[in-house]
């Protein structure tokens, strides 16, 4: 089996089954097609990854639904998927994530300076809009009232009672979207999987909140970007790095090179990201779980590992 058709395989059975049975097929599909395969492999290594064709075809026009219409589709409008996927990057913004990080964020003296990298069109710089639910203990609402987005999250532990105040939010993207472009709000709502509609319903609920009151947004690479962007936050607020889903993105060079940087800055590090991403997080956790992480993602702040977590903030597994 080629590399391409064993990534799409593990797509299928690691990834989309249980979350999106047309993904599922469509995956299982490729990897058994020699000449879509042929035609994925024209693009770079990692511009070939299952998410990014699926969303590009889909965002294109592409019918969602049975393996063959949707492979026909593709092949016949390839030249179009190609140039897209050389261009656009999975920016999946999940709101839902900020239940996770906000286990992390109340246990930091505020008020808060956030500085998220890899933050997309920032949905997740807004863990003080939203209201929550964790296990079946009571609601937990922003300062001035319920919000229209409401995140649930099975927590094995300590409850959060504690909404953190944050004094100013900003982020840095390769690309960062903008919640008032329509394009980007199509992109965004075609990352979310066709199953998904509490999914893309949370999205949508979640992009009005931002809509309201952008973020300060900048287009850079995570580490360059870095301290010219926290120079920017207020002195008097406690600031804090986070991470979600991006470090993925990152070489393992590059990731120890963020983490000097994130060092040098001397503030908080807020980090939901694959379990085995860091050695010296993933030892936690083994010691903790054992060696089966099943792409479960870490909560950590600093150098230590808080719980396991799902990957879109489903749950809190406390270390
Ligand atoms: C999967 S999204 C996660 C977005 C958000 N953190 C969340 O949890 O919903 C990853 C983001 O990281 C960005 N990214 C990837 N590599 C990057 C880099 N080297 N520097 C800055 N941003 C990067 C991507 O553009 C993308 O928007």
């Amino acid at each position: 089996m080629s590399e391409t058709a064993d990534w799409y395989t593990r797509f299928a059975t690691l990834e989309a089954h249980g979350q999106s049975a047309i993904y599922e097929e469509w995956a299982h599909g490729v990897a058994a097609d020699p000449a879509l395969l042929e035609l994925i492999e024209q693009l770079p290594r990692l511009r070939r990854q299952p998410n990014l064709i699926f969303g590009v075809s889909r965002f294109l026009g592409a019918p969602v639904g049975p393996y063959g219409p949707w492979r026909d589709w593709t092949v016949a409008h390839w030249t179009s998927v190609y140039n897209d996927a050389l261009v656009r990057l999975t920016q999946t913004n999940e709101a839902r994530r900020c239940a996770v990080l906000l286990a992390a964020l109340a246990r930091i003296p505020g008020p808060l300076a956030l500085l998220e990298v890899g933050a997309s069109a920032g949905l997740c710089l807004f863990p003080d809009r939203y209201s929550y639910r964790f296990g079946d203990g009571e609601l937990l609402h922003p300062l001035d009232g319920p919000s229209a987005v409401l995140l649930e999250c099975d927590s094995s532990g300590p409850i959060i009672e504690r909404m953190p105040r944050v004094a100013w939010r900003a982020g840095i993207d390769l690309n960062p979207l903008d919640v008032n472009s329509a394009e980007d709000s199509r992109w965004l709502e075609t990352l979310v999987w066709p199953e998904q509609a509490e999914r893309r319903a949370r999205l949508l609920a979640a992009m009005d909140i931002v809509r309201a009151d952008p973020p300060l947004l900048v287009r850079g690479d995570a580490t360059d970007a870095l301290a010219e962007l926290a120079a920017q936050a207020p002195a008097d607020a406690t600031l804090v790095v986070m991470t979600s889903g991006t470090l993925v993105y990152l070489v393992r060079a590059e990731r120890d090179r963020f983490a000097s940087a994130v060092g040098a800055l001397g503030a908080r590090w807020v980090s939901l990201e694959a379990a085995g991403l860091f050695p010296a997080l993933a030892d936690q956790v083994v010691a903790a779980r054992g060696p089966q992480l099943d792409g479960k993602f870490a909560l950590s702040l600093d150098d230590d590992v808080l719980a396991l977590a799902g990957p879109h903030g489903q749950f809190l597994d406390w270390l």
